[in-house]
């Protein structure tokens, strides 16, 4: 692989990707940032690595949907591998308005595959970056394998699962080299702060209220995203093609739980003894409409094959996302003085 196109690399874990496979990964060919840059895309999270990198790296505004732009990229840039994370990512977002989640995650797929189709004799690999959403809801026990049915229960799910499918079925039918990966939910910098907890992280800090949702007992897999990134990498480069692979950190939290290390973490951190203990700021608010209960990953698969393990412990990962939050108030600032005006806060008052 000479030249990555990475789409959606302006996002949270995109940019995450784009800095490790530049700085740390070894790799030494070129990367393509292809970014339509909605509310969530911020070419500022690359900016230092912009000008490091030269000629190594490439930004290019435009839209996954948009076929003429991507095959531009393809030709001019001579592009033969994608690594595709560009998508609308929030569940909550899914449920008021369904219809970019079916344009981006679905139709933008397809064209990028259409495109990938058209240059097959230059493509070496077509990764594309999933979630172990797709696989629904589990009960109390169990894990998702990747052999474990597919039952999405969310707007963003579903079209992410659509997505998987036209990826795989391009293997099956068109031999386009693929590779899938569903990961478990992820955290550290840059995340945009309309996701659980980056949002509570920065209200915690503020004194604000923090919503959890229902009774708070719902579970997530949490995944730092610079292990996510390793993952990415060791599936571009010695995943079996046609194959997906399950990325999770063994690291199940329930969400009131996860909240409450926030609150005492920032109290550590960001003392306030006049206010008292962040734990006062937790609001018991309406719950999402089919929240799914609790995810889980079974990450054998990668781990045997590929040698890929979690290095960051949720402990040490949340407290260094929360330093990062603390230390970057004036990127708080300017994403969120964007489009986005603090969602949950106007669905759910809090
Ligand atoms: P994000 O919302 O932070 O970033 C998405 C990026 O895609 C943004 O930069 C946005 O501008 C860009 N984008 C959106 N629509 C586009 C379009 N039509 N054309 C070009 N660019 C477009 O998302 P994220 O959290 O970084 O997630 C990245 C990928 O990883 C997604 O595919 C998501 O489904 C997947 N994923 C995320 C998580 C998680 O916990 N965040 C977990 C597993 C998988
Ligand atoms: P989120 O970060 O939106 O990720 P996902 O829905 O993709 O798992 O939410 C993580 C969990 O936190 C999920 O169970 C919903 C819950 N949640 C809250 O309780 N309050 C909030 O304000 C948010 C954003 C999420």
């Amino acid at each position: 692989m000479q030249a990555i196109l990475v789409t959606g690399g302006c996002g949270f874990i995109g940019s995450n990707f784009i800095r490790y496979l530049l700085t740390e990964s070894g790799y030494e060919g070129r990367v393509v940032n292809l970014d339509k840059l909605t509310y969530a895309g911020n070419p500022e999270n690359l900016e230092e690595i912009a000008r490091q990198a030269g000629q190594r790296y490439r930004f290019a505004k435009g839209d996954i949907c948009d076929p003429a732009a991507v095959r531009a990229i393809f030709q001019r840039e001579r592009i033969d591998a994608v690594c595709h994370f560009a998508a609308e990512s929030h569940v909550d977002r899914s449920i008021v308005g369904p219809g970019a989640f079916i344009e981006t995650n679905v139709q933008g797929t397809f064209t990028l595959l259409e495109v990938a189709r058209e240059f097959a004799a230059d493509v070496k690999l077509f990764h594309h970056v999933s979630t172990d959403e797709v696989y629904g809801s589990l009960g109390p026990v169990g894990y998702f394998t990747e052999e474990t049915a597919y039952r999405p229960n969310s707007p963003y799910s579903a079209s992410k699962a659509a997505s998987d499918h036209l990826v795989r079925a391009y293997h099956h039918t068109y031999g386009l080299p693929v590779t899938v990966s569903n990961c478990s939910n992820n955290y550290g910098p840059y995340q945009f702060p309309e996701k659980l907890i980056p949002l509570m992280i920065l209200n915690a800090a503020e004194g604000k209220p923090l919503p959890v949702y229902g009774e708070g007992r719902n579970v997530r897999d949490w995944l730092h995203v610079a292990d996510h990134c390793r993952a990415v990498w060791a599936v571009m480069q010695r995943g079996r093609r046609g194959q997906t692979y399950n990325i999770g950190g063994r690291c199940e939290r329930v969400n009131i739980d996860t909240v409450t290390l926030i609150c005492d973490l920032v109290d550590e951190m960001l003392p306030d003894p006049g206010a008292g203990p962040r734990r006062r700021l937790i609001t018991f608010v309406k719950d999402r409409p089919g929240h799914d209960l609790r995810y889980a990953i079974d990450c054998r698969k990668i781990e045997t094959e590929l040698g890929w393990q979690p290095r960051e412990t949720f402990e040490s990962g949340l407290r260094q996302t929360i330093q990062w939050y603390l230390d970057h108030r004036e990127w708080v600032e300017r994403v969120r003085s964007g489009e986005y005006q603090r969602w949950v806060k106007l669905h759910y008052g809090a």
